[in-house]
């Protein structure tokens, strides 16, 4: 029997109201924190919504300033621009065209919501007829250094378009080193990067692959990016992208990697963002449409669990719900 005496700690005290629920909350969420990824058409007229990835759309750039008002009024302080070229070829040409999908709507977004943070996700793979993220060489292999120079020219493209913060998603060697002195060689030492430094070869790529017709032709990313079994070598590619310049480290996905944002929380005193990615939004969506998860609940408990795991940011498909939520 236990008796009253052994059960002078009893945790359940501080459960029994909502109001004190609240009080020793560990964990706060806000809209402050999040990032909205917004996908860019050039080969449509209107809006179409992302087959692959309910609630969302391709925009055409000429109408994106719509949906970026609609995070910046629901309070969400940043978009990323993800870019759909009208063409492909073997060197992704239309990724650092100054007048391409990306640098049009970026111009678009800041001429009509100029506070808003316009962050372009900078990549070749949405660009290149192979769907790889850098060149590739005659035994197909992805070659790192010839690649540098294209992603710094489709950064300081970015920039020059009017982009707030660059932030690329490639994998290769370098490239952070590369872009900063590509920004700052023009002038634009002030744009920061924020690097997706932790980036696993994830299936949960998957609908984001669909919608943005990026999936390799060939092969697949694992000889770049990083192996889900691994921790310390997110940890090593994090400390090198913070000494080739980094200002903001990323994570990416989320759900599956919440050790690895925990380590890399402890490994830096930058700030740390995490990346919700398509397919972790897909199975919520999918299941709440079934009536087979609270998708509120669902989305609420995962995007703090990603921030209790030590994300500072997260970037997430579910943002304007969520935003919404916590402004109710
Ligand atoms: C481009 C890129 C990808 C994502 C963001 N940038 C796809 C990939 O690496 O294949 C994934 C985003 C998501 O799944 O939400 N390199």
């Amino acid at each position: 029997m236990i008796t009253r005496e052994a059960l002078r700690q009893r945790p359940r005290r501080l459960r029994r109201t909502e109001a004190i629920r609240r009080m020793v909350s560990e964990t706060g969420l806000s809209r402050d924190k999040f990032i909205l990824p917004i996908f860019v058409a050039d080969n449509v007229e209107e809006p179409e919504p992302v087959s692959s990835m309910p609630g969302h759309f391709h925009w055409p750039p000429e109408q994106v300033a719509q949906e970026a008002e609609a995070a910046a009024s629901l309070g969400i302080p940043a978009v990323l621009i993800f870019g759909m070229p009208g063409a492909k070829d073997d060197v992704g040409s239309e990724a650092y065209n100054p007048t391409g999908v990306v640098q049009r709507a970026v111009e678009a977004i800041k001429r009509s919501v100029p506070d808003l943070l316009v962050i372009t996700d900078v990549c070749l793979c949405q660009y290149t007829s192979h769907g790889h993220c850098g060149i590739v060489g005659e035994q197909g292999e992805v070659l790192n250094d010839a690649t540098l120079e294209l992603l710094s020219r489709t950064a300081l493209s970015h920039a020059q378009a009017g982009a707030d913060i660059v932030a690329p998603s490639d994998m290769m060697d370098g490239r952070v080193g590369a872009i900063r002195r590509a920004l700052d060689e023009a002038g634009f030492e002030h744009t920061p990067i924020m690097a997706y430094s932790a980036k696993y070869a994830s299936a949960f790529y998957g609908p984001f692959r669909e919608a943005a017709g990026s999936a390799p032709k060939f092969g697949d990313r694992r000889g770049y990016q990083l192996d889900p079994a691994n921790r310390r070598a997110a940890l090593r590619e994090v400390g090198l992208d913070i000494a080739e310049g980094a200002d903001i480290v990323m994570v990416k996905p989320a759900l599956a990697y919440l050790d690895v944002i925990c380590e890399v929380r402890r490994a830096t005193n930058l700030p740390v963002a995490a990346y919700n990615v398509s397919g972790e939004y897909l199975m919520v969506k999918a299941a709440a449409e079934k009536g087979l998860l609270d998708e509120r609940l669902a989305v609420m408990e995962i995007l703090t669990a990603i921030r209790r795991a030590g994300a500072d940011i997260i970037i997430t498909y579910h943002a304007k719900d969520a935003a919404r939520w916590l402004s109710e």
